[in-house]
């Protein structure tokens, strides 16, 4: 039975009839996607989860209310990433980059609203303006003379209460260094920032601040911070073991590995790469440093690498693990081939069952890495829901490892939910209700994506994952502006498409 598509009919659009998310998001394509949905470029980004634990962070600091976290966030950045006088090239700090992140996260909590420095000290820290107004009675800042500000005096201590007002609040030196070199310099707003808007507005999040500073480094000293990361983490598995180092344009390897397939492992990352990146646009989160790909040929080091640097336990057929949008992002893996000169290659005819119970399907190591990484990046890139994530990850995993008999299982999965009545089974797994197993997420999401690739739906992909990394709650939203179709439509159309495709089969 044909299935006809009940949405995506877009007037005037031509599609281009090609198969597959390879062809049907290339660049031209993405262009002429409408974009004015496409979400602030930073706004979604999760805040580094590692970057607070992976670095030692100041102990006195850890009892703060969680405003100061972000504040030793940026502290910690600035400590370990920018040496002491690092001025912006042309010289002179810029307060949107410089100071405000600063004073946001540490000082406008209480000067502010409600907060004890505006009610009781009397200043508001809210502006630009309002911070070179000083309180009611005094200015805290002279241009030009850092000792005479109450602003420098106060954060070094020198006037008390120190501020942050607290025990234990403490700027760093280097932030201390940053606000009075700012004031020397003649406490200036840079330009085309409007004094009236609200700090928050304008001042880069931590996250924002180490990526400038990565940048600011040159390529030779984001890969030595790469690849020291890497040796460490590798270290963590079993400090036996030293891996040989390939790099690559985004992504550095570690591994004992034979040379070829190293190369062949990075090259299919890189195509595959830049493919989710088209899909995503805009909303992609640039990794900016090269992205660590550790593979482990036994698994007692990649359990053991889970366990020290995620701090959990390995799930039972788990091969591979990501962590993007954190400081070092990593893809790691168990090379199913364990270091052999061969990929498995998931030969036909190979099957599950000829190689016992506890056997996971047959994988491919670009296939595994790809998947975690893609996953990995679609997370990152903003609040998806996890059917995508893990769709799309499965999805490009799929293009690299055709034959690998995990996607039938998948599609296997998929189908017998269609059977069993997709409309609530999708449902349930759309918006992760306790009857979807993870399973059945990876399932559903696999098979949506599957669909949306193909020639019929593909113009409206990069648009609905836009829409969906806005967040879990964003799916009717996304279908309206990506496909004009209701939520009823999209349930009646993959399941129909499950039916037809997967029916084949069984
Ligand atoms: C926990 C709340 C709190 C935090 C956080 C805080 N302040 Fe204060 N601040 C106060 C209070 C309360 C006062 C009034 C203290 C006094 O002088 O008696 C004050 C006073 C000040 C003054 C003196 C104003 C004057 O009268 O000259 C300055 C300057 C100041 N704060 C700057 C800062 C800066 C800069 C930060 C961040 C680095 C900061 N504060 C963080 C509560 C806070």
């Amino acid at each position: 039975m044909p299935t006809t598509p009940l949405f995506c009919r877009l007037p005037g659009l031509v599609f281009l009839g090609l198969a597959g998310l390879a062809l049907a998001i290339a660049p031209s394509g993405a262009a002429a996607m409408p974009r004015q949905d496409a979400p602030a470029q930073d706004a979604a980004k999760p805040a580094a989860p590692e970057a607070k634990s992976s670095t030692p962070a100041k102990k006195k600091a850890q009892r703060a209310k969680p405003a100061r976290k972000k504040g030793r966030a940026v502290e910690k950045n600035a400590e370990s990433d920018t040496p002491p006088a690092a001025a912006p090239a042309g010289g002179g700090l810029k307060f949107s980059q410089d100071v405000a992140p600063i004073l946001v996260a540490n000082c406008v909590g209480c000067h502010s609203g409600n907060g004890v420095g505006l009610r009781r000290g009397k200043l508001d820290l809210t502006t630009f303006e309002k911070l070179q107004k000083g309180t009611a009675s005094h200015k805290i800042i002279q241009p030009g003379k850092a000792d005479e500000s109450h602003l420098v005096l106060r954060v070094k201590g020198e006037e008390t209460p120190r501020m942050p007002q607290g025990a234990n609040r403490e700027l760093s030196d280097e932030a201390i260094g940053r606000i009075a070199q700012w004031v020397n310099e003649g406490a200036r707003l840079d330009s085309g920032v409007d004094p009236k808007a609200t700090l928050e507005s304008y001042a880069s999040s931590p996250e924002q601040v180490r990526r400038r500073q990565l940048a600011k480094m040159s390529p030779k000293e984001r890969d030595d911070k790469v690849e020291a990361a890497g040796r460490a983490r590798y270290k963590q598995a079993n400090p036996k073991l030293t891996p040989t180092i390939v790099p690559g344009d985004h992504f550095m390897a570690f591994s004992n590995l034979p040379d070829d397939r190293v190369k062949n492992l990075l090259k299919t990352l890189e195509t595959q790469y830049g493919q989710l990146h088209r899909v995503l646009g805009s909303s992609a989160v640039d990794p900016v440093e090269k992205v660590g790909v550790y593979i482990f040929t036994t698994k007692s080091d990649f359990v053991e690498f889970v366990r020290t640097v995620e701090s959990r336990d390995l799930g039972p057929d788990e091969a591979s693990t990501a962590r993007m949008g954190i400081e070092h992002p990593y893809v790691a893996a168990l090379d199913p081939s364990g270091g052999r000169k061969e990929e498995p290659a998931a030969k036909k005819g190979r099957s599950k069952s000829k190689r016992g119970e506890d056997s996971g399907p047959e994988r491919t190591l670009p296939g595994l890495v790809v998947e975690s990484f893609g996953a990995g990046l679609v997370e990152a890139s903003g609040k998806p829901p996890r059917w995508l994530s893990k769709g799309l990850g499965a999805y490009l995993g799929s293009r690299v490892e055709p034959r690998s008999p995990y996607y039938r299982q998948l599609r296997q999965t998929a189908f017998t939910n269609q059977e069993q009545g997709w409309r609530t089974k999708a449902q349930a797994a759309l918006g992760e209700t306790d009857q979807a197993t993870v399973d059945d997420i990876q399932a559903v999401g696999f098979a949506i994506v599957e669909m949306l690739a193909t020639a019929e739906y593909q113009r409206g992909f990069s648009r609905f994952v836009n829409g969906l990394l806005k967040g879990p709650d964003k799916l009717d939203d996304a279908l309206s502006s990506a496909y004009q179709a209701t939520r009823d439509a999209f349930l009646e159309q993959t399941g129909n498409w499950v039916a037809t495709s997967y029916g084949r089969i069984r």
